[in-house]
Formats: structure tokens, sequence, C-alpha cells
């Protein structure tokens, strides 16, 4: 089977994937394409592949696909008579001692498998792969020895399922999954709603950024542009990691400090007081049958979350040029420390 492989990758784990499973097209005889769907992914008309087989791999966030890939498999063109596909997410893999742990993909291959069935495709090989989790917004990147070790273990497991997958042999691995991936659903649907666009927002510049434009340049989504001389991330930003990994000088940080104060002042005061103020609440429940007003209170409140986020995060940024406040700013992020390593595989 000639095959096409459409990837989205962040830090390079998703890439490193496809490249393994396309090693092992050509070892079987057959033709490769490696398709980075940076570019594609803002095209609302997708060229039609000819291939007889066609691959979708992209990191799993929030317990789904990522919007650039979600899009992208939404405008992708229907199968051709007999065309088949396989689904290959990357999850946040880890190491403890000896043990490999797994990350959770929740609707990540189900969603997309899903799409793909509707648009004629025939899903034949669906399969998570634990790589080493760069989600560093979250926890410290992991040792160089640790992540080496989890790219080694899981090349060979990708490898085997390629080759089984070339053999005619049938995999539904991620399918094992759709208990637990089924209970988290819900998570991934807030994640998609609200959490991306929280996590946007956490992302700062420090002074150490010498504008040398590489976050800029490899955005994959447009998402961070200028402003007050630093670099600004907007909604648009998927938090993939690209640009904080590969800042040449560490300028970019997640704002722990600011985002935890911030959240304490939105949810509690910001809403709480605004909801005393409008009396909103009362008038809703009173006019409106409950479920209509449990539904209203919460779109209000999340409008109201998001148009608060957006003034004060501009707020912040503008505060940033004061010195005093760029250093509060900075030290009460855990990724200003040392010890909290950026993620950067070397392969
Ligand atoms: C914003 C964000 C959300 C993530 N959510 C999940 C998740 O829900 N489940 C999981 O197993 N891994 C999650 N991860 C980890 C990545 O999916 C994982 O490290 C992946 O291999 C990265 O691939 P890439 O280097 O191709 O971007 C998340 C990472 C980020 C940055």
């Amino acid at each position: 089977m000639n095959t096409s492989i459409y990837y989205f990758s962040g830090t390079g784990n998703a890439k490193r994937v496809s490249e393994w499973i396309s090693n092992i097209t050509e070892e079987s005889g057959f033709s490769s394409k490696l398709i980075n769907i940076d570019e594609l992914a803002s095209r609302r008309s997708i060229e039609k592949p000819d291939s007889e087989l066609i691959g979708f791999a992209s990191p799993t966030h929030g317990f789904n696909f990522p919007p650039i890939m979600l899009n992208f498999l939404w405008h992708f063109p229907k199968a051709r008579k007999g065309q088949k596909a396989f689904i290959v997410n990357t999850r946040a893999g880890m190491k403890m001692g000896k043990l490999f742990l797994p990350g959770l993909s929740g609707i990540a291959q189900l969603f997309a498998a899903l799409v793909l069935i509707l648009k004629g495709y025939a899903i034949i090989a669906m399969k998570p792969v634990d790589m080493p989790s760069n989600w560093i917004s979250f926890h410290p990147g992991m040792r160089q020895k640790v992540v080496a070790s989890i790219i080694e273990k899981r090349e060979e497991t990708t490898k085997r399922f390629a080759r089984k997958m070339y053999s005619g042999k049938k995999n539904y691995r991620a399918l094992f999954d759709i208990v637990q991936d089924l209970v988290i659903a819900p998570i991934s649907l807030l994640y998609y709603a609200i959490g991306r666009f929280v996590l946007a927002k956490t992302f700062i510049a420090s002074s150490d950024c010498i504008q040398c434009n590489l976050c800029i340049k490899n955005c994959p989504v447009n998402a961070i542009h200028y402003v007050n001389n630093r670099p600004f991330w907007s909604y648009k930003c998927e938090s993939c990691m690209r640009c904080m990994n590969a800042c040449p000088t560490r300028a970019i940080e997640t704002a722990h400090g600011f985002v935890i104060t911030l959240g304490i002042l939105l949810d509690i005061v910001g809403i709480a007081y605004l909801n005393t103020l409008l009396n909103y609440e009362n008038l809703l429940t009173s006019y409106l049958p409950k479920i209509a007003a449990v539904l209203s209170i919460l779109a209000i409140n999340s409008v109201i979350f998001f148009v608060f986020l957006l003034i004060i995060y501009r707020l912040m940024h503008f505060l940033l040029r004061f010195k005093c406040f760029e250093k509060l700013i900075i030290y009460s992020s855990f990724t200003k420390y040392k010890f909290w390593r950026r993620y950067k595989p070397k392969f």
C-alpha cells in the first residue's frame, strides 16, 4: 500500500513517529510521502491524495486531537473507492524507575475515526504512542536519559505496529482504553471550549527575549505577534509548546503565579461581584426553566471570564515593561528555574 502520512507535531514526537512508520512503508516495498500539515491546515480545500493508505499522526492535547488537526480532518477530502486510513496519536509517556507510564487519549482517536469513516475511509489501524511528555507548562521536562529510553522503546513498538499493518493485519490497539477514554470525554470538551484559551494566555516573554523571531516564524497557527516590542500570544495559540521549547534564550515562560492569582480573582471575586451587581442569576432563574437558566448563567459567566482574561493579559503585558513587575511575574513562574527543564529531545 503506497502511503501518505499527514502529521502535525508541536515538538517533534508525532513527526518522529510518522518517520518511523514511513521507514517501514519503504522497507515493505511501498512508496511513502510525509506531509507536514502546518501550512495545509488553514486551507479550506485539500488536494485529494492518490495513495491507497492515508495516515494521520498528531499529539494529544486535552484528551483530544488539537484544533489544527481536527480542522484538517474536517476539511480532508472524501475517500476514493477502497482507500484505507490509520490513525496515530502521540501521548504523554513518562517513566518512573523502570516503569513506563502511558498517557491518556480521551476522544482523540474516536473522534478522528468517526470523521474518517463518515468520509468513506476504511480504518485499518489505530494506535496511541506514548512518547515523552512535552507539556512543560505542567511539569519540568524529563532528563535526557529518560527521554532517550522512552524514545528507544517507542521506536521499537511503533515499527512493530507498522510491520504488522503492512503485513495485512488490522490493529485497533487504541480501542482497548475505550471505557476510560469515554469517561474523560467531558474533560476533552471542556478543554476544547475553555481550557485551551486559558492556556494560550499563560505564555509570556521575559526581557531575555532577543527578538530573534523564532517563536513567531515557527508557530504553526500564527498565534504570536509583537505588542510593545514583546511576543504576545493570541487566543489562536494551541499550546503546542514549540515556541517555549525552541526559544534559544529560555525567555518564554508559563506565568504560574500570575495565572493562579488571576484564576482566584476572576472566578471568585470578578464573576461573583458582577452577579451581585447585575443580579442576573436571580433574573434568569425566575424567568427561564431550570436547565435553560443554568446554561444561560454558564454562558454569561464564560463570556465575562474570557473578556476579563483578555483585558488582564493585555494589562499584564503592558506592565511587563516595568522592571519590578516583570521580576514579580517571572520569578513566580516555575518555568524560570533551572530545574524546570525544557523538552528538547536529542535524536
Ligand atoms: C497542551 C497540551 C495538552 C496535552 N494533553 C495531553 C493529553 O490529554 N493526554 C496525553 O496523553 N498527553 C497530552 N499531552 C502530551 C503530548 O500529547 C505528548 O507529549 C506528545 O507526544 C507531543 O507530541 P509532539 O511533540 O508531536 O507535539 C499534552 C501536551 C500539551 C502541550
